[in-house]
Parts: structure tokens; sequence; C-alpha cells
């Protein structure tokens, strides 16, 4: 990948948990600013492990990471800089309310009071959260504990997005309108990472597409190339039929991958 210094050069990347189970073999992947890649692979293939790596909160057991060309344990800021949003919404809540769930970051840069209004303001209506702020955040519905996880990282609008699986438990009309937020993120030049556990929808909107397979990154590169290699993704043991669909829209119309915007309605039509 040429892009100057890459944001992440990983090298030989392996990782096993303490009670022996390896969740990481080697694994080699450069990712650049400003761009947005899907970690895909089945259940237990790596892909929570691999977030957690990149965003500094578990150290490889082999390998290196450099992050901006320092290795990334030592690299001072890391925290302001990359927001997680894990796959489980309740292992991130650390407040009783929605409320102060998403300005919690925010206030950790001391920024004033009337500022973190504006902020909830507009994180709550862009993740449709307005109507939750009262309530504790463990007590929401699986989709509604999603969106304030992600309200909560978007609210201080760290420089890399890395969501773990963040379209899980979402209806449709959420899924699109993170989608769009995420498209957005990255034309304003934030690097998005996330994961999922098949091929969907939002797998169309990245530029990269790595596919983890028992602890192995068994293919990284262009997402057009990824989509459309289906015994790659057959070999994954990924679920293949929803990108049937997807084909016939790219056999009949001028359509690139990664998919724009306007591509979405047109998806919604079929
Ligand atoms: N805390 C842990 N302790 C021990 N083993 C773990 C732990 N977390 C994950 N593992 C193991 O590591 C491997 C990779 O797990 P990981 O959670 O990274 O997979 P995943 O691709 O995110 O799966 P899923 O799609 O189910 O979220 C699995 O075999 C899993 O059992
Ligand atoms: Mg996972």
């Amino acid at each position: 990948m040429d892009c100057g210094t890459p944001l992440y050069i990983c090298r030989d990347v392996s990782y096993t948990y303490p009670d022996g189970s390896a969740a990481l073999d080697n694994v080699s992947l450069e990712i650049c600013r400003g761009t947005s890649t899907a970690i895909i692979g089945v259940n237990g293939s790596g892909k929570s492990t691999l977030l957690l790596i990149l965003s500094g909160l578990l150290n490889p057991s082999k390998g290196s990471i450099l992050y901006k060309g320092v290795p990334l344990d030592k690299y001072r800021g890391l925290r302001r800089e990359v927001g997680i949003v894990f796959q489980n919404p309740e292992d991130q809540f650390i407040t009783s309310t929605v409320y102060e769930e998403i300005i919690f970051g925010p206030r950790q840069l001391g920024l004033e009071d009337d500022e973190l209004e504006s902020i909830v303001e507009e994180v709550s209506n862009q993740f449709m959260v307005k109507d939750l702020l009262g309530k504790s955040p463990f007590r929401l519905s699986g989709g509604e504990k999603r969106r304030v996880a992600i309200a909560s990282i978007a609210s201080y609008d760290p420089e890399i997005f890395i969501l773990d699986e963040p379209f899980q438990d979402l209806s449709l009309n959420y899924k699109i309108m993170l989608i769009k937020y995420l498209v957005n993120k990255a034309r304003e030049g934030h690097t998005i990472i996330y994961s999922c556990n098949d091929t969907d929808i939002p797998i169309f909107f990245v530029d990269y597409i790595g596919i983890l397979y028992r602890g192995k990154l068994i293919a990284y590169g262009e997402a057009g190339d990824i989509i459309r290699d289906m015994d790659l993704l057959r070999s994954a043991e990924l679920d293949t039929s929803i990108l049937k669909t997807f084909y016939r829209l790219l056999d009949n119309e001028d359509v690139n991958i990664p998919f724009s915007i306007d591509i979405l309605d047109k998806i919604l039509d079929l």
C-alpha cells in the first residue's frame, strides 16, 4: 500500500490469550490515513483481538506495530486520537445516564459547559438517541446500546474510529445512518476501521478489506477485488448469498466499489 508513512504498520503480529487460546497468527498489514477498512471473518477468527491490538488495549504476544512511525505502546496521546467502540457496548459504559456517557469524552478534554451542551445536541440527533438521554445506558435495547456506544466515541471526534461490529443489532434505517456517517468521516480525513462477521452492505463502502480466518489474515486488499473473489470468500466460510443481489447492481450500472452514498438509495429500491 503506497501512502507515504502508513498510519499503522503491523508486522507478524500474533496474540495468544493468557489461557493459551491463539487468536492471531502472524498478521501483517498496513493501514493508510484517511482510508476505510473492513476486517471480516467468521466467529472466532480474531477480529475483536486485532481491533483491540490496533487500539492499544492489547499488546501483541509477538511481532510489532508502528503507529505514525512510532511503536504503538510508546506513542503519547493515543487515547485522544483513537476511539474504539467495543463489540459488547456494555464493556464501554461507565456512567449512569446516556447523557453522561456522551459527554464523558469531551469533558475529559476540558470543554466548557455550553460546548458540551451543543455536542450532546448534535451527537444525540445524529445517532437518534435524543429520547434516551435520561436513561441508564445499561437499560436499553441492543440497538440502542450500540448507538449510544458509538455516539459516546463520536462525541469527541477521534482521528481514528475503530468499531467492532458496529452494525450488529442495528435495523436498516440505523445501519444506513451509520454507513453515511462513517463515509462522511472518511471523506473528512478520518481513518475508519470496522469489523463485520459477514458479508453485508457495509463492506461495499470501504476502500480496503482484510479477511481473517482462524487467526490468519488470508487476504487484504482493495475492497472491489476482495468482494468479487467468491472462491476466496467461500474459503473463509463467509456467507456470500447477500452479495449476489449487489453483483446484479454492479453488472447493470456503472458502479464502482466502494459505493458512493447515493447508491444506498438504489440498494433500498432493489
Ligand atoms: N478473553 C479471552 N480469553 C481467552 N480466549 C479468548 C478471549 N477472547 C477471545 N478469545 C479467543 O480468541 C479467538 C479469537 O476471538 P475474537 O474475539 O478475536 O474473534 P472474533 O473474530 O471477534 O469473533 P466474533 O465474530 O465471535 O466476535 C477465539 O478462539 C476466542 O475463543
Ligand atoms: Mg468479535
